[in-house]
């Protein structure tokens, strides 16, 4: 059926239809993807430390295969201090002790193939570990050497350089400069970290970076993954000079989305690197991907994914915009027709391991904590229930948008945020950082709940999990939800079965005009209408059949408040 026999089908169903996106027949897997973060430290604890590890992921994985996700994304594994919770990586090439070994990650690999899953890695090029031997070599070299060259070594401003080189604020708060001690003792040259001091940002101005990032490719590529997730991909190259900037650390501006103004991000240099990635994956073939980290607004966004470059970006301006559906329909618009323009497919996701989850975030009404602020005892409380079902209605519209989706462990399970966490227990350096003033990313991170009668509700049967699970969690585990037909984890294994049947990720999208209205947004996919109602009335629904809806099928035609539905229009059979 081509589209404008749909659209008149459809036409008459749902109303006058505005096409927004056709129908994608380009090759690539990628392009109408599932993709699952794996955050490995809160996945499963299979040598019981209390910390997930890649044994934990092999184990899990048939559970991802059985809820029909395409690709897994694994946080960093690598070696690190754990600064970052391993985005501070000291060697690239090999997994941390806590983790396992690289034997552990060729078993996984080898049980994801049996299942059919792809695996895609995370590459954190902006910076390493300050224990990373090229860092280490660094301190011990002096002012001026090759070794310093690999970094951003810098002298002071003011009297004998007491002062930072610049004005620059870390994301984690506090200055982007730290001073090092020379290798004779004395006080010596700053180096630049956008993120915590034991992040130091590589100089992406030297070739030697370029080629040892290179060899990091081939390195996991030979290794059989997939592709790479590429972190802070809009920061890798610093304007010349580096100057002052007066904006917000996130290089956003107080009406702009952040990352294109400031002088650390999205300097046109950037793009080569990417080009020349783009042609070593060539090399291994078709399937192998790259996904961006930027976090710039929608028509930079396009930038990243020209057709020499990477294959799909994050599209945080969709996570961003959050359940407001003025927002969400600009949003997708400008997505689909930006991305369409260079021929890239977008990229939808609601939640991940830097956020608030989606259940806790629409627990308020009105605005909730700030990204990566977290949520503390003494802060106002999400309505759970509330939050829950606006999660499960958020993730099956999301989920009927054409292109790819990227989901976060335990979003299935319509998992809310960590609580009650003892400040003792907080890891995310955002909170050392700010004097406890922002509590961080520790919240979204608390480890899966995989059986409600096992110890630690079954991440693992020793040691106490990093980060306590909270109680309401027995209820969620996963294997209580296996076994109720109703739940979040039952319905986003229909949804996604549903997805790939219909063909939705490759699918059009055209806003069905008579339900998208101040509280309600409506489009139609192929014959499949999706239409999530957030009005505090319920929404009668128009004629077709039922195929999904996020809550109690018990309402009848009509759609509650808080509700998504699928409904069918034209039956396969009319063609
Ligand atoms: C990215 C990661 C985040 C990390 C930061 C520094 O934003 O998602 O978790 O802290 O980069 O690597
Ligand atoms: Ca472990």
């Amino acid at each position: 059926m081509s589209v404008d026999s749909v659209i008149s089908a459809t036409a008459a169903l749902a109303g006058p239809l505005t096409l927004i996106h056709d129908a994608d027949k380009a090759p690539g897997w990628w392009r109408s993807a599932v993709i699952y973060q794996v955050y490995p430290r809160s996945f499963r604890d299979l040598n019981g430390d209390g910390i997930g590890d890649i044994a934990g992921i092999t184990e899990g994985l048939p559970h991802l295969a059985d809820l029909d996700v395409d690709a897994v994304w694994l946080s960093p594994f690598y070696r690190s201090p754990q600064r970052d919770a391993g985005y501070d990586v000291s060697d690239y090439c090999d997994v941390d002790p806590i983790f396992g070994t690289l034997g552990d990650f060729d078993i996984m690999m080898a049980e994801a193939n049996r299942l059919g899953l792809r695996v895609i890695v995370d590459l954190v090029p902006n910076h390493c570990s300050d224990q990373h031997a090229a860092f280490q070599a660094a301190l011990a070299a002096p002012a001026g050497s090759p070794e310093r060259d690999m970094f951003i070594f810098r002298d002071g401003s003011g009297p004998e350089g007491h002062e930072p080189p610049n004005n620059w604020q870390s994301h984690f708060g506090g200055p982007a400069w730290t001073r090092v001690i020379g290798p004779d003792g004395q006080p010596d040259q700053w180096y630049l970290h956008l993120f915590d001091s034991s992040q130091p940002d590589f100089n992406w101005d030297n070739p030697a970076v370029h080629a040892e990032f290179e060899r990091v490719l081939r390195f996991w590529l030979d290794r059989g993954v997939s592709g790479f997730r590429v972190d802070v991909a809009h920061a890798l190259v610093k304007a010349p000079g580096l100057p002052a900037w007066g904006g917000r650390a996130d290089g956003g501006s107080s009406d702009g989305f952040p990352g294109h103004e400031a002088p650390m991000f999205g300097q046109p240099a950037i793009h080569d690197i990417y080009r020349a990635w783009r042609l070593i994956l060539d090399e291994y073939g078709p399937d192998r991907i790259l996904c961006a980290e930027a976090s710039v607004d929608l028509p930079r966004l396009a930038h990243w994914v020209r057709p020499d470059e990477m294959h799909q970006a994050f599209n945080f301006p969709y996570l961003h915009a959050g359940l407001d559906v003025y927002r969400l329909r600009s949003v997708i618009t400008d997505s689909l027709t930006v991305l369409d323009a260079v021929g890239a497919p977008s990229t939808w996701v609601l939640s991940n391991h830097d956020v608030v989850r989606h259940a806790s975030r629409f627990g308020y009404n009105g605005s909730g904590p700030r990204d990566g602020d977290g949520i503390g005892p003494a802060d106002q409380q999400p309505d759970t229930e509330l939050g829950r079902r606006r999660a499960a209605a958020a993730s099956l519209f999301m989920l009927g948008l054409p292109g790819a989706a990227y989901l976060y462990q335990g979003e299935e399970l319509g998992l809310p945020d960590g609580i009650d966490i003892p400040e003792g227990m907080r890891q995310d350096p955002t909170f050392a950082r700010t004097g406890g003033e922002r509590l961080g990313r520790d919240g979204c991170r608390v480890p899966l709940p995989w059986s409600a009668a096992e110890p630690h509700l079954g991440f693992g049967s020793g040691q106490q999990p990093w980060l306590p699970l909270p109680a309401s969690f027995k209820e969620l585990a996963r294997d209580v939800q296996a076994a109720t037909p109703s739940s979040h984890l039952n319905l986003y294994r229909r949804t996604l079965a549903a997805r790939r049947e219909l063909g939705l990720g490759r699918g059009s999208l055209a806003w069905a005009e008579e339900w998208c209205t101040g509280s309600s947004l409506g489009f139609v996919n192929g014959t499949t209408l999706v239409l999530m109602n957030l009005n505090h009335e319920p929404l009668e629904m128009p004629a077709g059949d039922v195929l999904l809806r996020s809550a109690d099928p018990e309402s009848g035609h009509f759609l509650a408040s808080g509700e998504t539905v699928w409904l069918q229009l034209v039956r396969g059979d009319t063609e």
